[in-house]
Order: C-alpha cells, then structure tokens, then sequence
C-alpha cells in the first residue's frame, strides 16, 4: 500500500469502510506478525484518535504487551483478569460503556473510561493467541459497529 493512509471524514462506519482495503492490502502484503500489529494499531489510531490502541499476545497463562499506540500500559495480564484476559477466557469481544463499573478492570490509565476488547483467533485451532485492545477517554465510545469491523480485521491477522 502506499505510506499515506486515506482516512474518509463522514461518519464512524464510513471511516471503518474506508479504512478497512488499506489494512487488508498491508496484511496482505507482509508475513511479520509485529510488522502487522504495530501498523494495524498506527491506522487505528490515525484514524480514529483513540485514547490508547494495542495488542497484547499470549505467552503461557498471560497476555503480554505487544505493539500499541498511547500512553505505556501493564505488561502483563493473567488470564481472565481485566477486560482483556476475560475476552480471552471468553473468547469473545466485550464492549465495556463504562470501565468503572466492569468488576476486575485493571486501570493501566485513570484517564480510560471506556474500552473494547477483541480476541485474536487462531481458526484451525479455535484458540486465543492475543487481543486488541482499545481505551478511550470518554464513556460509551464503542458500540457493534465497532465490534464488526474490528473482528473482521482481527480475522486477518
Ligand atoms: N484495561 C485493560 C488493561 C489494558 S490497558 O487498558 C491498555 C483491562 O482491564 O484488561
């Protein structure tokens, strides 16, 4: 793909439809796992200004901090702890409107007020292999329309 990423300045759904054939040619185009996801999370961020968007992978019984843009986070979170190791638990995405009422948040910012959390699948295995995080500084920042793009990107990775 070409080094500037065009980012379309209508609505939220717009920006993800505009957003989603660059990400998918700069997949494509690169076997790097760190390569990928320290881009994926640059576009994100481009994009969309979040307050913190990151990867953590897993290794053992925790997730470790892979490549992100924001603020330095936690480096380690165990398995079904926070938001991010229940969606492992899980398995499944989780939108939280408000990181305050979530029992077992793990606060890496006070700033954070709303987050979603997308598990990486390793399809032939069904197994969770890391997750995209992303924090925002104002509640109910995140919603379906979210959860689908975000899960068809992750499904690339
Ligand atoms: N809030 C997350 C921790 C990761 S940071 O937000 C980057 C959680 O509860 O799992």
């Amino acid at each position: 793909m070409a080094e500037d990423l065009y980012i379309d300045k209508g609505s939220k759904e717009e920006k993800y439809r505009a957003l989603l054939p660059q990400l998918k040619n700069l997949i494509d185009g690169e076997d790097d796992l760190i390569a990928n996801l320290a881009n994926v999370s640059a576009a994100l961020n481009e994009t969309f200004h979040f307050f913190w968007v990151g990867f953590y992978r897993v290794q053992g019984e925790e997730l470790v901090l892979g490549p992100f843009q924001g603020p330095i986070a936690c480096t380690r979170i165990r398995r079904g702890r926070g938001v991010c190791g229940t969606a492992w638990a899980k398995a499944d995405t989780l939108i939280v409107p408000d990181v305050d009422v979530f029992p077992g948040h793990i606060a890496c910012s006070s700033l954070s007020r709303s987050e979603i959390v997308v598990p990486l699948i390793r399809k032939d295995e069904n197994e969770v292999w890391g997750v995209l995080d992303i924090d925002s500084e104002n509640l109910n920042s995140f919603d379906e329309i979210d959860a689908r793009f975000l899960e068809e990107v992750c499904s690339w990775l």
